[in-house]
Order: structure tokens, then sequence, then C-alpha cells
């Protein structure tokens, strides 16, 4: 704890020596274009930065528009009507409070880019893709706004991102709301550039091309057409919209926390394949190939053993993070059943509680019923063994791979997210009964939650 609490602090102080560094210049606060764009067709950097513009004005001049309801929409309007979706008073607050606070890690167009970043493992976070990682929500999905709140307010222990409990209401709202304009024009920045490439054929060769070739080859090129941006403005709307209807709830209630509990978790993590990748003792496996993040970066299963937690601690924290997965990272979702075996939904949420039991136990250091854990990988061995030829139908919900497959393969990543799911996958679905939910309905200021159980400490604010 001492260690930790003395490695953010030196986080925390080596951004503020980036962030003050950075305070001579600060009115020049500007978007960046992706990288990736240099190789497009000239007049489609110049129209997307202009779509990008009049969604989300200029760093300087911020604005959030999207477009209106189609009962507002005047008949045979050339472009789409768009409307306000954040005042811009409260989004300019935002933009100062991000630009001070936040943007000497995240960058100033959230690329996850900025002064600090390459110091810091793992790495800040790129809002562009618009896939956030420790969310009440289905994996897929976005955030709601209480979980960036969250975020906002605990940290990541565990990683640099700090925790700012302090920070008054109002600039936290507005910070919200700056995060979340730049993950959505990020997102359709991403959009649009897939759309340019796949439908329009606009990344060009430029390889030792003159001007006056480039300028020949995009004529052949047509324009990005502004009901693009329309489209994806209303996509990316629309998921942060549907967020807030998918929270994430216990299917049961949460079960006490005992030595049963925990041996059946420790059964559980070795039938669920979970210690393939977090190893027999909870360590991770820093060697153990567990594939690409969404972002590119090779990922490591976490080391359990470290105590720290990066989306929270609280029972519900860690029952979400099995249930849903992490997204944008190959830890998978578990909420479906291997109903091939006869498992019910609710009997997956009181394995998962198990898992939970399990998982605190580590987090927390007590001794692992290492013996649970040993003999139930023979047992598994064995298992594999007498099954001699496994049938193609042998592996049951597709949606938890990991979980379920016999193999030592560790799930395909989500592919980039050009695709990425308008609509939350099955697993995803939101939960049918408003169950008796293990935590209260208005969530309390993060850090502050104070349950009264072996897993409720979040440890010392930093
Ligand atoms: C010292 C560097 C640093 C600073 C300053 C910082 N962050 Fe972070 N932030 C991080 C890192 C690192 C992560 C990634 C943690 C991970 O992947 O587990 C992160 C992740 C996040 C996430 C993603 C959470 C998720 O569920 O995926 C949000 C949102 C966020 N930060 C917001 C902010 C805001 C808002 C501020 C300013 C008020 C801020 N951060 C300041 C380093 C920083
Ligand atoms: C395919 C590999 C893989 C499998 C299988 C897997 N995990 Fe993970 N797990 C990961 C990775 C990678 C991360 C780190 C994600 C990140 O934050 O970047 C992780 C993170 C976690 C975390 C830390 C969350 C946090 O807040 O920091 C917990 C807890 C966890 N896994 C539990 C489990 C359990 C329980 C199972 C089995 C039911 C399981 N994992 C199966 C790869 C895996």
């Amino acid at each position: 704890m001492t260690c930790h609490l003395y490695l953010s602090s030196l986080a925390l102080a080596g951004c503020c020596l980036v962030l003050a560094s950075g305070c001579s210049r600060e009115a020049e606060v500007t978007f960046a274009p992706r990288e990736d764009l240099q190789a497009f067709a000239p007049k489609h950097q110049t129209q997307l930065a202009a779509g990008l513009e009049e969604y989300f004005g200029t760093a300087n001049s911020p604005r959030f528009m999207v477009v209106a309801p189609d009962e507002e929409q005047p008949e045979d309007a050339a472009e789409p009507l768009l409307v306000q979706q954040v005042d811009r008073l409260h989004l300019a607050h935002g933009r100062d409070v991000y630009t001070r606070q936040c943007a000497g890690c995240h960058g100033n167009t959230g690329d996850g880019q900025g002064p600090a970043a390459p110091y810091l493992d793992p790495l800040p976070r790129d809002y562009r893709l618009g896939k956030f990682k420790f969310t009440s929500t289905p994996r897929g999905s976005k955030p709601r706004r209480e979980d960036l709140a969250r975020i906002i307010r605990r940290g990541a222990k565990g990683t640099s991102m700090p925790s700012f409990r302090w920070m008054s209401e109002e600039d936290l709202q507005a910070v919200i709301d700056y995060v979340v304009l730049l993950s959505s024009r990020g997102e359709m920045e991403y959009r649009v550039m897939r759309f340019a490439d796949l439908e329009l054929g606009g990344k060009l060769d430029m390889q030792d091309a003159t001007p006056e070739k480039i300028a020949e080859a995009e004529k052949e090129v047509p324009d990005i057409d502004p009901a693009i941006f329309a489209d994806e403005a209303r996509f990316v709307a629309d998921s942060w919209r549907q967020a807030d209807d998918v929270i994430v709830r216990p299917l049961t209630p949460q079960t006490p926390y005992t030595e049963e509990a925990v041996a059946a978790g420790a059964r559980a993590f070795v039938a669920l394949n979970c210690y393939k990748c977090h190893g027999r003792d909870g360590r991770g496996n820093r060697v153990q190939d567990v594939g690409k993040d969404d972002w590119g970066h090779v990922a490591y299963a976490a080391d359990l053993t470290t105590g720290m937690l990066h989306g929270g601690r609280r029972p519900v924290d860690i029952y979400r993070r099995i249930y849903a997965g992490i997204n944008g990272t190959p830890m998978p979702a578990f909420a479906q059943p291997d109903t091939a075996s006869g498992e019910t939904e609710l009997q997956r949420s009181e394995t998962i509680w198990n898992l939970v039991h399990f998982v605190t136990s580590i987090v927390e250091g007590k001794p692992l019923p290492q013996d649970v854990i040993d003999e139930a990988i023979r047992e598994q061995l064995k298992n594999l063994e007498t099954q001699t030829q496994p049938e193609a139908g042998d592996t049951p919900a597709p949606e938890a791979p990991a979980g379920d497959t016999s193999t030592n393969q560790p799930p395909a990543p989500e592919s980039p997210p050009a695709e990425s799911p308008t609509v939350a996958p099955p697993t995803t679905e939101p939960p049918a009964t408003e169950t008796p939910a293990a935590e209260s309905p208005a969530e309390p200021p993060a850090g502050e939650d104070s349950k009264n159980n072996a897993a409720s400490a979040e440890g010392a604010p930093d």
C-alpha cells in the first residue's frame, strides 16, 4: 500500500511537471487529425476536418452538435438539422479543466498521447475508439455517465490514472461532457475514415507521388457526402444514449464470503479457464501471449495478487468485470451459461459470485486454496484425455470463448472497431429482472462506498 501510494504520487508529480511546462502556451489548444489520415486523398482530409468542426467545433471553441430528432427535421432540407447537445459555456469550462488536469496524459485530442504518455504503463486511454474498460454496462456498450464519474473520482488503482476526489461537482460534470465530446469526435473521425477507405477508395498510393499526381488521382475519388457525417454522428450519439438502459445488475443476490465459496470459486477459476491467462496462482503472466487489445498494444492478464484492481474492488465491480469482460481487451465475458451442460443463467450468476469471492481472497493476500486448484486442474486434464474426439458441437456458448473451449488458445481479441456493435451483443441483453442489486441504486460518490463486507475497502485515497 505504501509503495502504491508512493508510486501514484510520483506519477502525479510527473504529470504536474508536464502540465506546468505546458502552461506557457495554454491558449494554443488544438485538435490533431489521426495520423493514419495522411494516406487519404487531400480533399477527404479537408472534408473530414470540416465535418468534424461542424459537429464538434474546435478545441478553442468547442461545440457538441447532434442530429435533431426526425420529427424536428424540416422537409426536403439538403442537410440535416443539428441541435446543441451540450451548452457551449459548459463545454468550454470542461475544456479548461481537461487541459489543466487531463491532457498531460490523455492528449488535447483525447488520443492518449499527452506528453507524459511515453512514460506510462498502462498507457492513458485513447478515447477515440469510443471504448472504455471499466463500465457497468455489457461488453461492447459505452460507459454510463456514472461510470466516468466514478473512474475520475477514484482513479484506476495500480495505474497512473489519478484520483480526482476533490474536484468540484461542476468541474467534474463539465470534464465528463468534454471527454464524451472527444470520444464522440474521435469515433466519428475513425468511422468516416473507414468509410472513405472502404466505400470511396479514398486511400491513395502516396509513395513518391508528386502533388500533381495526387491531385489527378483524387479526381477519381467521390467526395464524402455530408449525409455520412449525419449517419455516423447519429450512430455514435445513439450508442452513448443506449448505455443508460443496459446496466449490468447481478442476476442473483450477492452470496456471503465463506471458505466454501472461495473454494468453489477456485474450482470455477479452473473450469472456466481463467487460470490459463491469469496463472494458477493468479499472478497473471507477462509472458503468456493473451493477444493485443483493441488499441493495438500487447495485453497482459491482470496480476490479481498486487491487490490493485483497476476497475474497483467492490464485489459488484468484480462481478461486472467477470460477467461482461473488459471492453477492448482479451478478458472475455462470462455471462453466458454453459447450456450444453444444462447450466442456467442463475447458476452462472452464482458461479460468478464464487469467482468474486475467490478473486477477493487473492486481492486481499489470503493464502490460495492451491490444493483445490491443482486438484481441479488434474481433473480437467483427465477429462480432456477421456474425451477421445472433441466434437464440433462441443464448444457451447460462443460468446465466452475462453470460458468454454478446452484449448489453451486465448480468444481472439475483438477486431478493431470498424464494425463496432450498434446493439449490445447477445450476452448483453439487459438483465430482464430488476434483481436485488448488490449496489445501492444511486451509486455513492466514488471511493466513499463503504459496503460492509469482505471486499468493500476501496483502499485509501491517493
Ligand atoms: C498521470 C496520467 C493521467 C492523468 C493526469 C489522467 N489520466 Fe485518465 N487515465 C490514465 C491511464 C494510464 C488510464 C488507463 C488505465 C487502464 O487502462 O487501466 C486512464 C484512463 C482514463 C479513463 C478510462 C476509464 C475506462 O473505463 O476505460 C478515463 C475516462 C479517464 N482516464 C479520464 C481522465 C480525466 C477526465 C482526467 C483529468 C481530470 C484524467 N483521466 C487524468 C492516466 C491519466
Ligand atoms: C484470454 C485471457 C483471459 C481469460 C481467460 C480471463 N482473463 Fe481476466 N483478464 C485478462 C486480461 C488481459 C486482463 C487485463 C485487462 C485490462 O485491464 O487491460 C484481465 C483482467 C482481469 C481482472 C482485473 C480487473 C481489474 O479491475 O483490474 C480480473 C478480476 C479478472 N481478469 C478475472 C478473471 C476471471 C475470474 C476469469 C475467469 C472467469 C478471467 N479473468 C479469465 C485476460 C483473461
